[in-house]
Order: C-alpha cells, then sequence, then structure tokens
C-alpha cells in the first residue's frame, strides 16, 4: 500500500463514495460504500463498511462490516416499501420523494475524534459517538455515547470509562487531534510510550 495522503483520500478498490469530502490522510477500505459524510483529518474505515450521513471524525478508527447511519423506511404508513420513495424504478409518471430523502439525509450520525467502532457494529441515525469512546464489535448503538466510554452489546450499554473523568476532561481540553502533522510526529514517541496520564502531564500547557 503507498503511503496515505495529505490531498487525497486512499480508496481501496471497489470502495464506493458519493457526495463525501475528506481531510486530510483518510483511507476508505475494500468494498465500503460511502454516502453523503465528512472524513476529518486522518479517520478511516476497513472493509465491507457502509457509512451515510454521518461526520466520521479526526483520527476515528471504524472496523471492517460496520453500518454507520442505516436508513429508515417509512414504517408508519400503510407500505413500508420503498416504492413509496424509489418510485422512478417503477413507473414513468411517478418522481421520486425528494422530501423523504431530504429527512433521512439529515439525520446525522457524528463520530468524535479518536473513537474506535468494533467489527460489525451497526450506530443508527442521530447517535453521537463522543470523543475517545469504543464501540465493541457486535454492538448496536442506538443512543448517544458518552466521550471516553466503552460501550458493548445489543443494544449497547457501558461496559466501562476508558479513563477517569478527569483524564477524560484533560484529553478533550488538550485535544492533540488539532495538532499539526508535524507536532503528531515530533510527539509520536511520546504516544508510543507514555500511559494517558504522564502524556498530559508532559503535554498541557
Ligand atoms: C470492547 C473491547 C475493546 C473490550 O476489550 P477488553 O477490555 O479486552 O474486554 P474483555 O475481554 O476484558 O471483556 C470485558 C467484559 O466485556 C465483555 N465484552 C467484551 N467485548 C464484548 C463485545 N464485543 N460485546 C459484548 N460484550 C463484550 C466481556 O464479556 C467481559 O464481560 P464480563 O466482565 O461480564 O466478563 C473489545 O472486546 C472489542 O470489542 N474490541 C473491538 C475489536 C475489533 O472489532 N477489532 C476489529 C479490528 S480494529
Amino acid at each position: 500500500m503507498p503511503k496515505l495522503s495529505p490531498t487525497q483520500p486512499f480508496l481501496h478498490p471497489g470502495a464506493e463514495v458519493h457526495d463525501t469530502d475528506f481531510g486530510a490522510y483518510c483511507e476508505v477500505g475494500a468494498g465500503s460504500r460511502i454516502l453523503h459524510s465528512t472524513f476529518e483529518d486522518y479517520a478511516y474505515c476497513d472493509r465491507q463498511s457502509d457509512i451515510a450521513n454521518t461526520t466520521v471524525g479526526k483520527f476515528a478508527n471504524i472496523a471492517a462490516m460496520t453500518r454507520i447511519g442505516p436508513t429508515d423506511h417509512p414504517y408508519a404508513n400503510a407500505s413500508l416499501h420503498h416504492f413509496l420513495y424509489r418510485s422512478e424504478l417503477y413507473w414513468d409518471d411517478a418522481p421520486d420523494d425528494q422530501d423523504f430523502f431530504a429527512r433521512r439525509k439529515a439525520r446525522r450520525t457524528v463520530i468524535g475524534p479518536d473513537t474506535w467502532v468494533g467489527h460489525g457494529a451497526i450506530i443508527k441515525p442521530d447517535v453521537t459517538i463522543g470523543a475517545g469512546a469504543i464501540v465493541a464489535s457486535g454492538a448496536v448503538v442506538t443512543k448517544d455515547v458518552a466521550p471516553y466510554l466503552i460501550v458493548a452489546g445489543v443494544p449497547a450499554t457501558p461496559l466501562r470509562a476508558r479513563f477517569t473523568p478527569a483524564v477524560a476532561d484533560r484529553l478533550q481540553a488538550l485535544a492533540w487531534w488539532d495538532w499539526s502533522h508535524d507536532r503528531l510526529r515530533q510527539a509520536l514517541p511520546d504516544f508510543r510510550a507514555l500511559p494517558a496520564e504522564a502524556f498530559l502531564e508532559k503535554y498541557e500547557g
């Protein structure tokens, strides 16, 4: 694989991308489908991810076979079949229901910075995953997840906190994910070697 680029996302074979903006050093796994979304700097997803109407925050790590922002059918109506809104597929004189598509697009999912979404997880539309949170493999997330919380299960519930509340607050205040590429490079040995608290002590102003 070539190096990741500050100007172009690396799209693996078979990745399908529509109406999506990418920051620097982004990557989309093979066979993934990304619709109406934003990938901020350093965000990536692995193979066969399906992501729609989502802001994927800086340094987000999305594992393979995840589904983020799965869209709903109109299930309060007499039929929930997509002939109601994808009508042009079936008739020459029935336009698609653009209002329905606009309402779906407006339901944004937000994945915070430095998050990890485990293999096969599903995250519903309108859900926000806080900075530094972890979604366990196989989880179905139906509600917002607080920063630096680890959630698991169907529906997802808290497993434990990644750090104490004080350390979580300090990491969010430090917001290292906004540092420049050069500053990250300089701090790389400390990211590798230091536990979070020692890292904070060294880098807090
Ligand atoms: C969430 C996660 C980070 C927790 O890791 P961990 O701290 O090593 O977890 P442990 O194995 O010690 O398990 C802790 C508890 O969580 C439960 N648990 C762990 N993973 C779980 C999951 N995916 N779903 C439901 N429960 C889970 C365990 O059963 C255990 O429960 P218990 O305390 O009642 O016995 C990890 O299990 C996970 O899901 N990682 C994602 C891996 C992945 O998808 N990788 C893809 C490549 S990036």
